[in-house]
């Protein structure tokens, strides 16, 4: 794609005086293709030429003339309209999809640059809520979106295993979990626990005390209450990973709160040398008043650390360890004034990386049947959320399909892939309404209808048995919906590297979504398998890149693309 419009750019050069990044920017894609391929606005250069943008449109479209691979240049009102050589804009395409397969979309420009991404990062001896599943798929799609623009990527759980909760939980296992030594704990367990500690408290409020003094000791390094909480997040770990793994999402490293314990002194010591801090009822703070948010806490009045302080740290310690170009923090948006507060100590501690530090928010997620949620209706049990969906689909498989091969792999699959898609398709800042009829649903704007769709397609190469070559006539592929198809196949680059840009893979579902559609428009319109073959290999070269396309998106997305279903 970039051929034609490095083409467009050199017509234009010539005739305006624009730079080429600016030429380049102001580049359109009309919204109906027979309008043009590409369509350059005149409104920006009315003031300097005082001419109307009509005027200037029709002399300049006038002047330019077209020549492969440019059809024709017409001006349409404000707009000079540029139409494309179709066979060239065919052949680039299809050949480029057919030479870099799995690599298609993969544009270099993040070649030696490194990008992390704080994601998921549930809080130990808790189940892992909904947020912390949306902001999983979210990271994963978005470390997807990087690396396969050449960056570096690298994921990080930064589990929530360190604050003062932990010396409750000390408490309550000690006075009412440890009698039965020979029971094996699960998250619901230590869930539990924390409940009862708190109805206690509220009777007995020096519970309160020893909690946080049983915290202090574990922030001291006291043998006994770290034993106790390597338990709890041993626990806890088994219980994420099992989630992860049904996920297939890999994160390269899982450090959390603890790990930057040791290292809070130093951060609080730089911070009060550049007498950013003071203390206030007892507690250090870092006044934000002069930027208009409360302050930002570094240590309670009984010395222990905080949330914002370990995130302060860890912030400093990944940027000396990866020398990140970006760092992205996938959490809700209910944190947004803590992300705030923190990168403004960033910056006033003097990092002039601090501006590289982004927080992607996201909505909640809620259940139009309130039936996935617990009696507080807020933590949904996710373990329970991904075996229903996989089960729904093995139903649906043994109706429509009873003899189909791989039936378990099939059905985990689409299944998880259902709930993924539909947890991604919604713009990120929306919340999503999590509804079964909707996410399964082989024919609406879901995962398993990309999926099939890209099954079928599959099964067309199956039925033409052999190998697709790109020796094709391309002037073949001229049809409309086959020329919009191709298009379309054409943009995956770009659209990846926007949906990086503003971290938003809802792009790459909207965008496989009209794949889908344009390939079904296409297929409905035109024989592929027919006894013209030269026309049959040209259409079999398109359904096999249409297949690539599909399938690299949805792995990004992080869903499998399995071949029959
Ligand atoms: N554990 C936190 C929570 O569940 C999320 C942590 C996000 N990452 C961060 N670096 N603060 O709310």
């Amino acid at each position: 794609m970039d051929y034609f419009i490095k083409t467009i750019i050199s017509l234009l050069k010539g005739k305006i005086d624009l730079p080429e990044e600016e030429i380049k920017t102001l580049l359109e894609i009309p919204p109906d293709f027979k309008m043009g391929d590409y369509a350059f606005p005149c409104y920006g250069l009315a003031k300097t030429l005082k001419k109307s943008p009509n005027v200037i449109a029709g002399e300049l479209a006038k002047d330019l003339h077209a020549g492969k691979p440019i059809e024709a240049v017409r001006a349409v009102g404000p707009y000079i309209n540029f139409f494309v050589d179709k066979t060239t804009l065919s052949e680039t395409v299809l050949k480029t999809i057919s030479k870099e397969r799995d690599g298609y979309g993969n544009k270099d420009v993040g070649k030696g640059k490194t990008v992390v991404v704080d994601f998921s990062s549930p809080n130990i001896a808790k189940h892992l809520a909904v947020h912390h599943l949306r902001s999983a798929l979210i990271g994963n799609a978005i470390c997807n979106s990087y690396k396969t623009l050449g960056y570096t990527c690298v994921g990080i759980n930064h589990l929530g295993d360190w604050g003062t909760q932990f010396g409750q939980l000390i408490v309550a296992y000690k006075k009412w979990g440890s009698e039965n030594a020979h029971h094996t704990y699960t998250v619901t367990d230590l869930n539990n626990l924390y409940v009862k500690f708190h109805q206690e408290a509220e009777k007995d409020p020096g519970l309160e005390d020893e909690a946080r003094a049983w915290f202090k000791k574990l922030e001291s390094g006291d043998p006994g209450a770290k034993e106790l909480w390597q338990y709890f997040k041993d626990i806890s770990l088994q219980e994420f990973q099992k989630i992860y793994d049904m996920l297939g999402i890999h994160f390269d490293a899982f450090v959390g709160e603890s790990f930057y314990n040791t290292m809070v002194e130093d951060t609080i010591t730089r911070i009060k040398e550049k007498g950013l801090s003071r203390v206030s009822e007892q507690a250090l703070i870092v006044d934000l008043e002069p930027y208009n948010m409360p302050p930002c806490l570094l240590r309670k009045k009984d010395d222990t650390t905080l949330y914002a302080t370990r995130d302060i740290a860890a912030a400093e310690y990944r940027k000396k360890t990866y020398d990140f170009d970006r760092m992205i923090y996938v959490v809700g948006s209910e944190q947004k004034l803590h992300f705030n507060q923190f990168f403004k100590v960033l910056e006033l501690m003097g990092h002039n990386w601090a501006d590289r530090c982004v927080h992607v928010d996201f909505g909640l997620m809620k259940f139009k049947d309130g039936k996935m949620s617990t009696r507080k209706g807020k933590v949904v049990l996710l373990e329970d959320l991904l075996i229903e969906a996989v089960g729904r689909i093995r139903k649906i498989i043994e109706q429509k399909n009873p003899s189909l091969e791989n039936k378990e792999a099939v059905a985990s699959d689409v299944g998880i892939g259902a709930v993924i898609f539909a947890d991604l398709c919604t713009k990120r800042s929306k919340d999503v309404v999590f509804d079964w009829d909707e996410v399964l649903n082989f024919e609406g704007e879901t995962g398993p209808y990309v999926q099939y769709t890209h099954a079928r397609l599959c099964s067309i190469l199956r039925k033409y048995g052999k190998p697709v070559t790109a020796e094709i006539r391309f002037e073949l592929l001229k049809e409309d919906e086959t020329f919009i198809l191709i298009k379309n196949l054409g943009q995956f680059p770009s659209i990846i590297l926007k949906a990086a840009e503003f971290y938003e893979p809802s792009l790459i579902c909207n965008y496989l979504i009209d794949v889908c559609g344009n390939l079904n428009r296409f297929y409905n319109a035109h024989r592929v398998l027919s006894d013209d073959e030269e026309l049959t290999k040209a259409r079999i070269f398109l359904v096999d890149a249409t297949r690539q396309v599909i399938k690299n998106g949805l792995k990004i997305l992080g869903i499998h693309a399995p071949e029959q279903m």
